[in-house]
């Protein structure tokens, strides 16, 4: 995020607690063929952390634990369907790239939206066993959930969509319909985990049936990791009868991603989580000022280590409110105004704050944008 010489940004991205784990497995020896005391550790250190897990399985990334977990959701309710939300992102798969960014033209009505699948060479049945919710409508989201709960394996649900402006209130309101109507709920906290010490679940109080992790639980490495209550993790537990579904992977567990993000997650204490607090804060109300003061309509979301703006006047709540309110030019200006400053913003718009942060950089930025703005 800063503008600094290459040497700071190489410290900033090698924790000093990472790269000793990663070279204790160096000299411990790895290409294991099979699991390590390491995986019970950071299984350990994940169900202290999340309530709602009882037991870990390792994938590889995101996109490989959401479709196991597809799978598993299919598998326990005996249901073909998959609910997700639109606009929605939860890895590279079928079953799920689905009305991640569909054109305004072919996502039909807001209260019901159309299942588009995201590219070319998808199944046909990527679509026909997608139901597509829209965020921060619970009338629509009730109606199509009681309508089709017989065929539903499962919701999928980012509790922010991106950087959306979502409720806890919301989450919680999925958490309680799912349950009435017994679907599974499968909470994707590949991104939502910056936002607190135990993710978006943590923040809304809520305990999901089936959770699934990646990015930050590798500490730099490929990563995945599903977990959930015992009922349901039992589902690809093969070592007494066989369940009729097995997850696996050559890569998954390997001792780099697991010493990695073990030392990882134990350095993303409750501390380091408030110290985020306060700097996102810090960026929100500087950003806030900046744009009141140039007279630039913003939206600016944050929560936890996340921060993203949108330039528009009206609240961006879901997929279409994005796509339809930002003036996405002068978004394109502002970014290339920060970038010629050393500032590149992820996906033009988003920020994660990180541990070798201080106010200095937070300040730095505030201070380049209102010079992009009064040159803009
Ligand atoms: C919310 C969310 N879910 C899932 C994924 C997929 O993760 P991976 O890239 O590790 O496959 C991503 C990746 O960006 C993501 O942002």
């Amino acid at each position: 995020m800063t503008g600094d010489d290459d040497g700071h940004a190489a410290h900033r991205v090698r924790h000093p607690d990472v790269v000793a784990a990663i070279k204790q497995e160096v000299e411990r020896g790895f290409g294991l063929g099979g699991p390590t005391t390491l995986e019970a550790e950071i299984a350990e250190e994940i169900t202290g952390r999340f309530p709602s897990i009882d037991k870990v399985r390792f994938t590889n990334s995101g996109t490989e634990s959401s479709l196991h977990a597809t799978r598993m959701v299919r598998a326990i309710t005996g249901r073909p369907k998959i609910a997700k939300f639109e606009g929605a992102y939860h890895g590279s798969h079928d079953a799920l790239e689905v009305s991640t960014s569909t054109p305004l033209d072919q996502a039909g009505p807001s209260d019901s939206p159309n299942s588009v699948a995201a590219w070319d060479g998808m199944s046909r049945s990527a679509e026909e066993d997608a139901v597509i919710l829209p965020y921060n409508d619970r009338e629509s989201v009730e109606l199509i959930l009681r309508e089709q709960k017989d065929e539903i394996a499962g919701v999928f649900y980012d509790a922010k969509g991106g950087l959306l402006d979502v409720p806890h209130d919301f989450t919680r309101f999925i958490r309680e319909i799912t349950e009435e109507l017994d679907i599974p709920m499968v909470m994707d906290e590949v991104v939502t985990f910056r936002t607190g010490y135990a993710g978006a679940q943590g923040l809304a109080g809520v305990e999901p049936d089936i959770t699934y992790f990646g990015k930050a639980f590798g500490g730099g490495f490929p990563v995945g990791a599903i977990g959930g209550k015992d009922r349901f993790m039992e589902i690809i537990d093969n070592s007494g009868e066989p369940t009729g579904l097995s997850q696996s992977g050559t890569f998954s567990g390997n001792s780099f991603t697991l010493a990695a993000g073990l030392a990882n997650l134990r350095a993303l204490t409750p501390e380091l989580f408030e110290q985020f607090d306060g700097l996102r804060e810090r960026l929100h109300a500087g950003m806030a000022k900046t744009f009141d003061g140039a007279g630039v309509p913003a939206q600016i979301l944050s929560e936890g280590a996340a921060a993203a703006f949108y330039l528009s006047g009206k609240p961006v709540r879901d997929h279409r409110s994005m796509l339809e309110g930002p003036d996405h030019e002068l978004t394109g200006r502002v970014n290339m105004g920060l970038l010629l400053k050393g500032y590149s913003l992820r996906g033009g718009i988003q920020f994660t704050i990180s541990q070798p942060m201080g106010t200095e950089h937070i300040d730095g930025l505030v201070e380049a944008l209102e010079q992009v703005l009064a040159e803009a």
